[in-house]
């Protein structure tokens, strides 16, 4: 469980970045922060994951008050970012050991290593390859392993699904399913209304650092999310006579 309470942020004394966020995102659920740019979604996460401090607030992975236990915190967390954090000259096989190993992990076996890798979609080839090497597809894939490997209570993804292919898309998709499955605590940020619309159990729509507006899984189906988002973000309204105009004589 993740949970945000009265979570602030405000930058340099004058910006305020996100304003007493409230959200929880339960154990097997996917939370799905939509927002402009500059809107707060990567200041919430870098909060959630203790990169920054909060101005004010808290935030919670389980019982763990993150600010105030960041150690213990971290153990819970897994985080796959935009441009995953790799080290350009290890294969992915030693990039997964390195990482789980960092992660507290013990002793792990190169099976174990490798069914990780095969899980997230990497071809054997790829297993023993440099990392500079990998297209942005094959490190985000490579970034999911890493996380699955943590076995993290909850996982944070900041735009994920940015620049990959659609078949890349898809596969990223059903491995958040799998996450999901297991009970992890998923959020994470994205642009892609049509992606969340499809893996969300729970929309947030932050704009300039409110969140305006949650939707449950039930609205996510009913609703006109595009529409929507526009009426928060960018105060657009359908046009009154819009649907007359379309319809058929
Ligand atoms: N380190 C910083 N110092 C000062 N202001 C910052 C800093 N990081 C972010 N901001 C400001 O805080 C606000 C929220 O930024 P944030 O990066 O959280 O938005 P975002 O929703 O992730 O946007 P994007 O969709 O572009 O990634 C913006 O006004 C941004 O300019
Ligand atoms: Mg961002």
């Amino acid at each position: 469980m993740l949970e945000t309470r009265d979570l602030t942020k405000v930058y340099n004394e004058s910006v305020l970045a996100v304003n007493e966020l409230n959200l929880k995102v339960d154990d097997g659920e996917i939370y799905v922060v939509l927002g402009a740019n500059g809107a707060g979604k990567s200041t919430t996460i870098s909060m959630l994951l203790n990169f920054i401090e909060p101005t004010s607030g808290t935030a919670l992975v389980g019982d763990i008050e993150i600010p105030k236990f960041p150690l213990e915190a971290k153990k819970h967390l897994a985080y796959v970012s935009e441009n995953v954090e790799l080290y350009r000259n290890f294969t992915a096989r030693q990039n997964l050991s390195f990482f789980a190993k960092l992660g507290g992990r013990k002793k792990v076996s190169n099976e174990e290593l490798d069914a990780t890798l095969g899980r997230v979609g990497l071809p054997e080839e790829a297993f023993t390859r440099r990392v500079k090497t990998f297209s942005k597809g094959m490190r985000q894939r490579l970034g999911i392993a890493i996380a699955i490997m943590k076995n993290a209570q909850a996982v944070l993804l900041d735009e994920p699904t940015s620049g990959l292919d659609p078949k890349g898309g898809a596969d990223f998709l059903n491995l958040l399913r799998q996450l999901k499955e297991e009970g992890k605590a998923i959020f994470m940020s994205t642009h892609d209304i049509f992606r969340a619309k499809e893996i969300a159990d729970r929309i947030g729509i932050l704009v300039e650092g409110n969140l305006e507006r949650e939707l449950t899984r039930e609205e996510i189906l009913e609703e006109d999310l595009e529409a929507l988002y526009l009426h928060y973000v960018a105060g657009y309204e359908p046009e009154e006579d819009a649907t007359e105009s379309i319809t058929p004589e």
